[in-house]
């Protein structure tokens, strides 16, 4: 029988990982509540056309790196590649702008790049996102960035940075773009192949270009290049307000421009050097066409999305093999049918009780069954052997100090709750 492998760039998060996973989650979780974010669940699947339309047509992601196909009833849908579309899409669908237009949403869950996968960049990767909806004002805008430094350092990651930009709005993004393609319509021969192809396409992602030539041929000329409106400078102005109100460090990076097309304004990107070229842990921005574009009334947005794996990459521990969380509490060691049948109803008791507890499911001897307790970290151990049935008892154990007693059965929560509870 031929063996299958996971896909090219999809990674099984198999225990203890994932116990690490779920820490992240939990402290993320916590932290997005008390700033009084609810959470969404979109499907995994949407129409072709909400990410082309709103992500842009000439971006990579929708170019060449989508996951679309046909369903069976010939309908172009695709994998999510990125979670602001679908939640302005629920947003919309649930008339949230009728009734309750101010929003506050979060989401975790996967996404799906076909990209070449490499250190940081997988096919399928995992995101905890925000979007807060209907507000032009900049305190969203550095409430969002100051949730995202919370979230991260929570974690746990240290030595990342903040790195924000002013793209402007539509009107100075399309200046921009015309400013791009005048200064180097006459010096193509400076760029290399992709960045000739943005300049007719998309001219602003030439400022992004990780290639050594394009940065000096670029970055020069572009420096002295003036083409926010006085709307967007005074708007940027009140964010670094509201960040200096906090004191949160950030850098600003002129060449930060995201490669979606959907942002405006302010735009970041956490980043940390652990991680090598893919180096952006997190990222986001202010996007106030998104909701119109997609059918709803004009309403400013901003929003962000952490990238789980790199989050790990930049805290760079692992939980220890030895961890076994959630910490075993009582594992029950039996000999004979019977003592299981009764182990088998205690632990269901105990479980009832909140209480992490296991027995035997592989017919090991009551030998093998002592060492399994003890590889697996149990707190006591509940041996019920031919004679302790018969007097309806069990050998508790405490395994740190070795301590035993015979308790009755149908005491054994009682009895564990209170020594649990002597232990914490
Ligand atoms: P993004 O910059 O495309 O933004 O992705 C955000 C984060 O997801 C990245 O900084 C990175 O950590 C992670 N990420 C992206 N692609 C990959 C990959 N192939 N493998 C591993 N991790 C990856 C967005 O997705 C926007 N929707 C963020 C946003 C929300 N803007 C406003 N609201």
């Amino acid at each position: 029988m031929k063996r299958h492998k996971a896909l090219r760039g999809m990674k099984d998060i198999m225990p203890p990982d994932v116990e690490e996973w779920q820490r992240v989650e939990g402290v993320a979780r916590s932290i997005l509540h008390s700033f009084r974010y609810r959470e969404v669940r979109t499907p995994i699947l949407e129409e072709t056309g909400l990410f082309v339309s709103t992500i842009g047509e000439d971006t990579d992601i929708v170019k060449k790196e989508m996951f679309s196909f046909k369903d069976r009833g010939a309908r172009d849908i695709t994998l999510r590649p990125e979670g602001t579309a679908p939640v302005i899409r629920a947003y919309l669908e649930a008339n949230l702008h009728m009734h309750d237009a101010f929003q506050k949403l979060y989401y975790m869950g996967s996404m799906f790049r076909a990209e070449r996968p490499q250190a940081g960049r997988s096919r399928q990767f995992y995101q905890i996102g925000v979007e807060a909806i209907a507000s032009r004002e900049p305190s969203l805008d550095a409430e969002v960035i100051a949730l995202l430094a919370k979230i991260v350092d929570s974690i746990g990651i240290k030595g990342y940075q903040i790195r924000l930009n002013n793209l402007g709005c539509g009107k100075d993004k399309k200046h921009l773009s015309q400013i791009l393609r005048e200064l180097f319509s006459e010096k193509k021969a400076l760029l290399c192949e992709d960045c000739k192809l943005r300049l007719t396409e998309n001219p602003l992602r030439m400022l992004d270009c990780k290639k050594e030539s394009c940065k000096s041929a670029i970055r020069k000329p572009f420096k002295s290049v003036e083409f926010l409106c006085r709307g967007c400078v005074e708007h940027f102005d009140e964010v670094k307000k509201y960040l200096a109100a906090l004191g949160i460090a950030y850098i600003i990076d002129p060449y930060i421009v995201r490669g979606l097309d959907y942002y405006n304004r302010t735009v970041f990107e956490v980043t940390h050097n652990r991680l090598g070229s893919q180096n952006a842990i997190g990222a986001g921005g202010r996007y106030d066409n998104l909701v119109s574009d997609l059918g709803g009334p004009e309403l400013g947005a901003c929003g962000f999305a952490l990238g789980f794996e790199r989050m790990l990459m930049a805290l760079g521990k692992r939980f220890e093999e030895s961890e076994h969380p959630p910490g075993l509490d009582l594992y029950v060691a039996t000999l004979g049918r019977n003592a299981n049948i009764k182990a088998f109803q205690i632990l269901n008791e105990l479980r009832d009780e909140g209480m992490c507890c296991d027995m035997d499911y592989e017919g090991k001897s009551l030998k093998a069954k002592m060492r399994t307790a003890d590889r697996l970290g149990a707190k006591f151990v509940a041996i019920i052997g031919d004679d302790e049935l018969k007097r309806n008892e069990a050998i508790l154990r405490d395994m740190a100090t070795k301590e035993q007693i015979n308790a009755n059965l149908d005491s054994i929560p009682k009895e564990l709750k209170a020594r649990l509870s002597l232990a914490v």
